[in-house]
């Protein structure tokens, strides 16, 4: 004859067997194995067993409890499986799937990059100054006096601390000047900004290199064959670089650059792409000013300096109608220079 233990065992492993899902599996667990459940129960009536059967139901009672414990186990396992087949049935691993999208660098930051390549090989290196400068860096270090029309409230975003968003990239100079004594061979890429009317060919925020050259005799011709160089590179061997005479405040003489290249589209007609011209020996003084020495010697030192509108460049370059492509997040526009 069987323990009542075994008879115990044997219906709760029909009952296990014949749970439909796990809120039933749980309810057989809690009516066995429960706090009172019926195995509980046993444990306690252990206390009255005489000496003799005391070791013998103990040893029963624990392989009972642990073959309900792994059946159970068991038995949840198999619901844990079924339920997650079920959710897989549901998923058509035949769908492609979503391609992982290769980006790809802007335009305009193409443009950079090969700007700053070709003035690399001549040995111009790297300079860089804040977005948000004060008035000093961007007028008066530069000569350009309180009353020059740059400085109109409708010309420039003024914050309310007096600083501004750099309306040219030229800030730069100043900066590398007041942090390095000459000689000096630099280029400075980024952005600047101005309260202009938005169209076609202006944006509140545009791209400029600037460059500034410092040593001792250097000349109109200098600035001419490096920017002649320049454009070759970019546009082709045939391309034609006019230097028209023009006006900064901080460089004098100073010229506007206009290309032509056979190379582009529309290339018979000249094209504005740069400021320049050599640095004003007002420039150098007020720079010795702040530095409080004489390092930029007007007399001993000669600078030429440059303004690249790489927006302009990028448009020509790559034959785009409007400046505003550039800001607008366009998948279809960015994809072709990808
Ligand atoms: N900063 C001038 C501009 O933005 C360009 C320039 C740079 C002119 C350096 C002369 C020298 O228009």
């Amino acid at each position: 004859m069987s323990h009542p233990l075994e008879q115990l065992r044997d219906d709760a492993q029909r009952e296990i067997a014949g749970a439909s899902d796990e809120k039933a599996l749980e309810a057989v667990r809690v009516r066995y194995l429960g706090r009172n459940g019926t195995i509980s129960a046993w444990g306690e009536q252990m206390k009255t067993l005489g000496q003799e059967e005391k070791p013998i139901v103990g040893k029963l009672l624990n392989q009972v409890r642990n073959a309900l414990t792994s059946a159970l186990d068991q038995a949840s396992e198999k619901f844990r499986a079924q339920k997650e087949s079920e959710t897989l049935a549901h998923i058509d691993i035949s769908l492609p799937g979503t391609p992982a999208e290769r980006g790809s660098l802007h335009p305009l930051t193409q443009m950079l990059e090969r700007g700053i390549q070709i003035f690399r090989r001549m040995g111009f290196a790297l300079a860089d100054g804040p977005d948000i400068e004060t008035e000093w860096h961007c007028f008066d270090a530069l000569n350009t006096p309180a009353d020059h029309p740059a400085r109109n409230e409708q010309d420039t975003f003024y914050l309310p601390d007096g600083r501004l968003l750099r309306t040219h990239t030229s800030t730069v100079q100043i900066r590398t000047m007041q942090s390095a004594a000459p000689p000096i061979r630099v280029i400075a890429p980024g952005a600047a900004y101005r309260r202009d009317e938005v169209d076609a060919t202006h944006s509140a925020q545009f791209h400029q290199i600037e460059g500034l050259y410092v040593d001792q005799s250097v000349s109109v011709a200098d600035l001419k064959g490096t920017l002649e160089f320049f454009m070759r590179e970019l546009f082709g061997a045939d391309t034609a670089v006019r230097f028209r005479p023009h006006y900064f405040p901080f460089t004098e003489p100073s010229f506007e650059i206009d290309v032509k290249s056979k190379a582009l589209k529309g290339g018979e007609r000249w094209i504005e792409v740069a400021g320049s011209g050599m640095v004003h020996p007002a420039v150098f003084e007020e720079v010795n000013k702040a530095r409080g020495d004489d390092a930029y010697d007007p007399e001993k030192w000669t600078g030429f300096a440059f303004g690249l509108g790489m927006d302009r460049l990028a448009m020509i370059l790559f034959d785009i109608p409007d400046i505003r492509l550039f800001a607008q997040n366009d998948l279809r526009f960015l994809k072709q220079f990808a």
